[in-house]
């Protein structure tokens, strides 16, 4: 069995910061709401990058600190639910910026649990000599499917990007997986796109759905914080590893109180989990990649440590990894 290490990350978030104040301005919340319900401050928006310009900045930070070459990526996978084009794809789109002329370059739509799916599929290929070196990225620009005028969601979202270079390995790195789909509950975290519409479509057929986030939050905190729970138990038994040799969590940002939920029911202190929502928001696939870089960055993460990530969102979707760095 090949193994496969994450050799390098990235990530990039647009410089316009809004904070709570800012929207309290226009939707009627305040800044006590909205940090004692989810411990968010502050979020970026995008105000002149689209998707696959902030991908390609993560991308390219990860790339540069591998110390590979554009030629050398074979793979690249490109996780979004707010690509700017249906085709051609974020993820050929990066391939074309970053000149990585001898990549398989596609997209996937797993909302916030996307870098664990692309992370997944990207660790398969390796495993099958089907790549060596692979790209996996998560960028959102949420800022544009997101209804500015529903306080419910607005305050929740905010833009960004996160990459990582996962690489064929002797030693050990992807320690284990796990991915899950709910698609029954799919309707409670919807945001419509293109609906029927052609010369023969019958009129009176079509609902087209609103194309902005509608989340019934409840119901999806509620799955959220058992989705978490579940992923991180099967990847730490799957791996044949205790939760005492972890030493780190990275949940994906969607809500603070998720996470303490989490700590408190895993009997896990609250310090083991890496938490940026204060300052980036709900980014979706952007949120542990982005959490990731940043940890790295800070040189949390030596060599040896393990470290699981663990995501949940739209679909439904959820998953986790088990990595030792
Ligand atoms: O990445 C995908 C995964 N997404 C998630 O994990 C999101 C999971 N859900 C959540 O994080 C939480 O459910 C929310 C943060 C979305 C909402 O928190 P909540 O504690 O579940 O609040 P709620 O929806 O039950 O609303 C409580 C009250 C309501 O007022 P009434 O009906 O009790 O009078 C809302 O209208 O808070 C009101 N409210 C607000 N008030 C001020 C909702 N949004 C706001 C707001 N500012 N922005």
């Amino acid at each position: 069995m090949i193994n496969s290490k994450i050799i390098a990350t990235g990530n990039y978030t647009p410089s316009f910061i809004l904070t709570n104040e800012d929207i309290s301005k226009f939707v009627d919340t305040n800044d006590e709401w909205i940090v004692s319900r989810t411990g968010i401050k502050e979020r970026r928006i995008a105000t002149d990058e689209d998707t696959s310009d902030i991908g390609t900045k993560a991308a390219l930070e990860a790339l540069k600190s591998s110390g590979l070459e554009a030629e050398d990526i074979d793979l690249i996978i490109f996780a979004s639910i707010t690509g700017e084009m249906l085709t051609p794809s974020m993820a050929c789109i990066v391939q074309k910026n970053i000149g990585a002329i001898n990549a398989t370059a596609f997209d996937i739509n797993a909302a916030c649990s996307g870098f664990i799916y692309g992370l997944t599929i990207a660790h398969s290929l390796i495993s099958i000599k089907q790549a060596k070196n692979a790209l996996v990225i998560g960028a959102e620009v949420l800022s544009k499917i997101v209804n500015w005028e529903d306080r419910n969601t607005c305050v929740l979202f905010g833009d960004g990007a996160g990459a990582a270079l996962l690489s064929a390995s002797e030693e050990k790195g992807i320690i284990s997986l796990y991915t899950k789909s709910v698609g029954e509950k799919g309707d409670s975290l919807e945001c419509g796109a293109l609906s029927l519409r052609n010369p023969f479509a019958k009129k009176e057929e079509i609902q087209s759905k609103d194309n902005h986030v509608i989340m019934d939050g409840r119901e999806v905190f509620k799955f959220a914080t058992s989705a978490i729970i579940e992923a991180i138990e099967k990847v730490i038994s799957d791996g044949n590893c205790s939760l005492e040799e972890v030493k780190y969590i990275i949940p994906h940002q969607a809500n603070y109180r998720i996470i303490d939920f989490a700590s408190r029911k895993l009997n896990i202190p609250l310090n083991k989990f890496y938490i940026n929502v204060d300052k980036y928001g709900n980014t979706s696939a952007a949120s542990i990649p982005i959490a990731l870089h940043e940890m790295n960055n800070n040189a949390m993460l030596q060599k040896g440590d393990k470290v699981i990530i663990v995501g949940f969102g739209g679909g439904l979707t959820y998953g986790a990894a088990l990595i030792e760095w």
